[in-house]
């Protein structure tokens, strides 16, 4: 089953360093299905869908690791096994020294636009690392973004934020 964010869903969460979830608000309760004492301390992946490519995964190590936001359409599975597509944004957190400590996702109700354009991209970049790996897909990914003469921050943030945002569903 699919189930839907609504206009003032807000799902958060944090991690350690390492991706291992150290907080999760009432919205990230509600939608992954895990109690607290489930998740806390575990991998974020716990809600990883395989249909997500690995070079989206990729992208957001990258750029949060080096001290950058990402933005991202991502979809996941609750612990009963439903669909939920999400528009998020992840931020390292720092220390006083300026030492990334952490990462914090805040994640909204996707645009509809934004669902269906991945829906579509995705799974060609998951044939494409079936067959070449992420070598394959950062390819497709790459070329995809220069046809359109567009860098994947202006994407994402277009699809989400275009005048006649409609929400998924
Ligand atoms: C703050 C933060 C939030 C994350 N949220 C999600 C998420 O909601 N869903 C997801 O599949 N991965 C999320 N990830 C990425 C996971 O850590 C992991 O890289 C991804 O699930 C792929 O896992 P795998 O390489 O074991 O397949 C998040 C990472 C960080 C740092």
């Amino acid at each position: 089953m699919e189930i839907y964010l609504e206009d003032n869903t807000l799902i958060t969460s944090k991690t350690d360093l390492k991706g291992h979830i150290t907080y999760g608000n009432a919205d990230f309760i509600q939608f992954s299905g895990y109690r607290e004492s489930e998740f806390l301390n575990k991998p974020h992946n716990i809600i990883r869908h395989q249909d997500m490519p690995r070079i989206a995964f990729k992208l957001l190590w990258d750029n949060v690791q080096n001290g950058r936001e990402f933005f991202g359409f991502v979809k996941n599975l609750s612990r009963e096994k439903n669909v939920y597509w999400v528009f998020a944004n992840i931020t390292p957190s720092y220390d006083e020294h300026h030492n990334i400590i952490g990462y914090y996702s805040v994640r909204r109700r996707p645009s509809k636009n934004g669902v269906s354009f991945m829906n579509d991209l995705y799974p060609k970049l998951c044939q494409a690392e079936s067959q070449g790996g992420m070598n394959a897909s950062f390819e497709l990914l790459t070329n995809t973004l220069k046809e359109a003469n567009i860098s994947y921050d202006e994407l994402v943030i277009n699809l989400q934020n275009t005048a006649k945002t409609q929400g998924y569903h």
